[in-house]
């Protein structure tokens, strides 16, 4: 694994699953904060106070979010940047394998698509 020491992190989908995992994973190896997009608000809170309790609050944070929805995803994903005005790595996670596979395909394509070709206004 790269040097995640000091990193900014956002993951979609990071509420649950492999998401929830790499979130984890990235605050057990130093990233400065992990902003967690999920669409699931419920399980997103319940991440959130996990990882607050066992690594800081000022290190996670959680965000309401439909990635397939643009003007969701550009509020999320400015709300992350503006802690620390960086944003080193980005999971674009999000879907879900039970979903019908060209719906999950379109999800997870339809968001890496915004993020690349958005910029962040800062
Ligand atoms: N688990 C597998 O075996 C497997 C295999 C191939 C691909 N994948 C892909 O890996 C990713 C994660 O899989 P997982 O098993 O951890 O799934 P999971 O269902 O445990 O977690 C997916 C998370 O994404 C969130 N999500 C779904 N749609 C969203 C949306 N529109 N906006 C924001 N959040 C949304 C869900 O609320 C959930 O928290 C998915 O994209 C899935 O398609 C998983």
């Amino acid at each position: 694994m790269p040097n995640i020491e000091g990193k900014v992190a956002l993951v979609t989908g990071g509420a649950s699953g492999i998401g929830k995992a790499v979130s984890r994973r990235l605050l057990e190896k130093g990233a400065k904060l992990v902003g967690i997009l999920d669409i699931n608000e419920t399980a997103g809170q319940q991440v959130f106070s996990e990882f607050a309790e066992e690594f800081g609050k000022e290190r996670v944070r959680f965000e309401k979010c439909d990635v397939s929805n643009e003007s969701e995803i550009k509020a999320a994903f400015q709300e992350v940047h503006s802690v620390h005005q960086t944003l080193n790595i980005i999971l674009n996670n999000a879907g879900s394998a039970l979903l019908d596979p060209i719906e999950t395909i379109e999800v997870n394509l339809d968001s890496m698509e915004d993020q690349k070709s958005r910029r962040l206004d800062t």
